[in-house]
């Protein structure tokens, strides 16, 4: 039987997620990110469950979600630069991976047993809602089975996990479309683990060039497998035209002969909120083929070639 979807904006549906959280259960919820899968961050039984409905290696950490400062400040230690960031990007799409506190109320599985934890402060309105009336932090993955692609509506979760989870709560489609930033503050020193929703150049405002994470420390991100976010169709990107057979999946202008736009105007940001659902139309389709229009690099751009490279990339 699959998951009930209600209202996200339906008080009475938070106050029943907020229930079923404490009780051990799954929820997923709207984020302007992506939907995630909720579970309650302290209970490692429901961790374990959370990670067994999506086929999520335990390896991999998962980001606990809070209602600020305050209640992250509970979980990690907050040197001066992530302070910073957090008064200028929260609410909004950055993670910050920090060194964890021995007391935090977050089960070590949720943590994969590393030493630092993820936290972020989503700008979802439903998202603050739930974690207020649940009052602790919630740990929140996207709400897809493991390597799949990310959720960007209901419809896309009950699709994916409805038949594993309690409860879905619909709040229409998220506005950023692709994942948080993850970034790892060490000291004074900022770490790209992830590019996603708040483009680099605003971050770099704040802290100067970021530092990418080396290629030989994959714990340092556990999650990012080479091959993610992948649709059952071959992609090739950076395609200027499609070839006999595959699909074209086009950005901006003057593209008349495509199967379907990222943005007909060239914005990387409708762009960003679009592409996990076309890649899913086009899957559902039944294209074999996917070519895919160049996606210059700036702005949300970084986040969207990530996700193409990795949705391209050889699966075992
Ligand atoms: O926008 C988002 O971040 C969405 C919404 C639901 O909030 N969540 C999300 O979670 O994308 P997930 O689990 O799909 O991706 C979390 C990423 C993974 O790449 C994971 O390895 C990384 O964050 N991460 C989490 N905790 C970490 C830690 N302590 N150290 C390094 N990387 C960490
Ligand atoms: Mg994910």
């Amino acid at each position: 039987m699959s998951a009930p979807v209600k209202p996200a904006s339906d008080t009475h549906a938070i106050a029943e997620a907020a229930d079923i959280l404490l009780r051990g259960g799954l929820v997923a919820m709207p984020t302007e990110t992506v939907y995630g899968l909720a579970a309650d961050a302290a209970d490692g039984e429901a961790v374990a469950r959370l990670y067994a409905a999506k086929g999520r290696p335990s390896f991999n950490p998962l980001i606990v979600h809070v209602s600020g400062p305050d209640m992250a400040a509970r979980c990690v230690e907050i040197p001066p630069l992530a302070a910073k960031l957090m008064e200028r990007f929260w609410p909004g799409p950055l993670t910050l991976v920090l060194p964890k506190k021995a007391d935090a109320p977050v089960s070590e599985l949720a943590g994969a047993g590393l030493e630092t934890l993820g936290v972020r402060m989503p700008a979802h309105p439903a998202a603050q809602a739930l974690i207020a009336a649940f009052g602790r932090p919630l740990v929140a993955p996207s709400a897809n089975p493991s390597g799949a692609v990310s959720p960007t509506t209901a419809q896309h979760v009950a699709e994916g996990l409805g038949d594993r989870i309690d409860l879905i709560l619909d709040a229409g489609p998220c506005p950023v479309g692709v994942e948080s930033t993850v970034l790892a503050i060490d000291g004074d020193t900022a770490i790209l683990l992830r590019p996603g929703g708040l483009p680099r150049a605003e971050i770099e405002a704040v802290t100067g060039p970021l530092k990418s994470a080396k290629a030989d420390a994959p714990l340092s991100s556990p999650g990012m497998l080479k091959s993610h976010y992948a649709p059952n169709a071959t992609l090739r990107l950076s395609a200027v035209a499609p070839e006999p057979g595959e699909a074209f999946l086009a950005f901006g202008p003057g593209a008349e002969a495509c199967t379907a736009n990222l943005s007909r105007t060239g914005d990387l940001t409708e762009a960003a909120a679009n592409l996990f659902a076309l890649l899913r139309q086009l899957d559902a389709e039944g294209h074999e083929r996917i070519a895919i229009a160049p996606i210059p690099m700036d702005g949300l751009g970084e986040a969207i070639n990530d996700r193409l490279q990795r949705a391209a990339a050889p699966r075992d």
